[in-house]
């Protein structure tokens, strides 16, 4: 349970607040870099940390990340042409660079100068992977880039989408560190998912409700660990890093490649869900692509032009009520990412945490609470660099691991949980 000043500094991102500043110092997912494809493509508009801004890719393949709206009379350049070197306002023609420097007005004279004295707020758009990453801070604090190990693997390695969630992202992330959910509303899926299927790690998932969490900090956030019982009376971990202040990353299962996500706002009462998947030892295959590109394992099927899920709040969910009582979904909504999604939803857009009544399973999402909010208030107070900024804190994996039970996970399975380039990941 949270107070509800509690509530509001961790669920308000947008610009002047303390939950926005904190967001402001990290190096966030903005675009899929498929989403600017060519030189001179169409600008993508992009709401991130409630601001409205507009995507673009240059004549010479510069990315920039600008204000959405023209600095003469407002017109978004969403509807702009993008040629020779800047993007052009339909309206009256003023021009604009990817930092957002005004190029061209072209009503005043030359040598007037005027347009020098325009530029539009913009930030830096760099790829890295498949992503776009954006820094939406104060330009003397950007940081270096990111060095999440699934965007720095080749890229027949890595598959990674996005979707919308109409919901603040907080409670999105938290269903990304609770891992004791899985056995109630993954069941059925866990088994049947080509993504997901035949691990014995599944196995111990079905046969233990009751897991017992343990939480230990690292550098960058929280190693978040469930314990369910294995035979022989060891213990069967499944472990999950929370880097500060939206990566999470799912403990494997077999042979499968591992999937994680960032919950990104793009405003108080939406987020973009990115998924990823990626084997750091060896190229995914045709079938697991494939599977990914049909919505299968953590990705999902959109509305056909943009990444909202075909399976949505106005359809509600497709649920299927008859599956629901045959067992074959446990919810009735299929798939595992709307599985999530439709219940963190259908809490509003943003939950009241000063209603909750918490158990022992929830303590990852306690802590990864208190993390936030104290690093709000040493940003707020002293300037403290948060968490999780430093790409040294990205250098985590998520493990799956079957331990004597008399070891504590953080020293027993401390190689597993780091980066091992090249190597997989341990799985069960
Ligand atoms: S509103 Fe953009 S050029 Fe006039
Ligand atoms: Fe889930």
């Amino acid at each position: 349970m949270l107070r509800q000043d509690q509530n509001d500094l961790l669920t308000r991102t947008g610009p002047g607040t303390p939950g926005g500043q904190l967001f402001r110092s990290y190096w966030l997912p903005a675009l899929l870099a498929e989403e600017l494809p060519e030189n001179e493509c169409p600008p993508v508009r992009v709401k991130l940390l409630s601001e409205r801004l507009v995507a673009f890719r240059d004549s010479e393949g510069r990315y920039g990340l600008i204000d959405e709206f023209c600095a003469h009379r407002g017109v978004s350049l969403w509807f702009g042409r993008n040629e020779e070197g800047g993007l052009r306002c339909p309206y009256h023609g003023w021009k604009y660079d990817v930092t957002g420097q005004c190029l061209e007005v072209p009503s005043e004279p030359v040598e007037s100068g005027f347009c020098k004295k325009i530029r539009l707020k913009s930030y830096p758009l760099v790829k890295m992977g498949p992503v776009l990453w954006t820094y939406m801070g104060p330009a003397e604090k950007q940081p270096p880039l990111p060095e999440y190990e699934f965007a720095q693997v080749p890229d027949a390695q890595c598959f990674t989408s996005k979707r919308t969630q109409e919901c603040n992202w907080l409670q999105a992330m938290e269903g990304g560190i609770d891992s004791s959910h899985v056995s109630w509303l993954h069941r059925g899926v866990i088994d049947s998912d080509p993504l997901f299927k035949g691990a014995k790690g599944n196995g111990y998932n079905m046969g233990d409700f009751r897991p017992m969490f343990e939480v230990v900090e690292h550098p960058g956030g929280l190693y978040v660990g469930a314990r369910r019982n294995a035979e022989n009376g060891q213990y069967y971990w499944r472990i999950t890093p929370w880097v500060m202040p939206c990566f999470t990353m799912i403990p494997p299962r077999g042979n499968h490649p591992v999937h994680g996500h960032f919950w990104i706002p793009i405003d108080d009462e939406n987020c973009w869900a990115w998924s990823f998947d990626y084997r750091p030892e060896r190229a995914l295959t045709a079938d697991e692509v494939a599977a990914m590109r049909a919505g299968k394992g953590i990705h999902v099927e959109y509305v056909p032009g943009g990444y909202r899920p075909a399976a949505n709040k106005d359809n509600d969910y497709l649920i299927d009520r008859a599956a629901q009582k045959a067992g074959i979904t446990y919810s009735g909504v299929e798939g595992i990412a709307m599985q999530d999604a439709s219940l963190q939803e259908s809490m509003g857009p943003i939950v009241d945490r000063t209603k909750e009544n918490l158990v022992s399973t929830d303590n990852g999402i306690i802590m990864a609470r208190h993390r936030m909010l104290r690093a709000i208030k040493a940003l707020m107070e002293k300037g403290t660099v948060p968490p999780g900024v430093d790409p040294a804190h990205h250098h985590v994996r998520s493990a799956a691991i079957v331990l004597p039970a008399d070891q504590a996970f953080k020293d027993a399975a401390k190689e597993a949980l780091s980066v091992r380039a090249g190597r997989a990941h341990a799985s069960v």
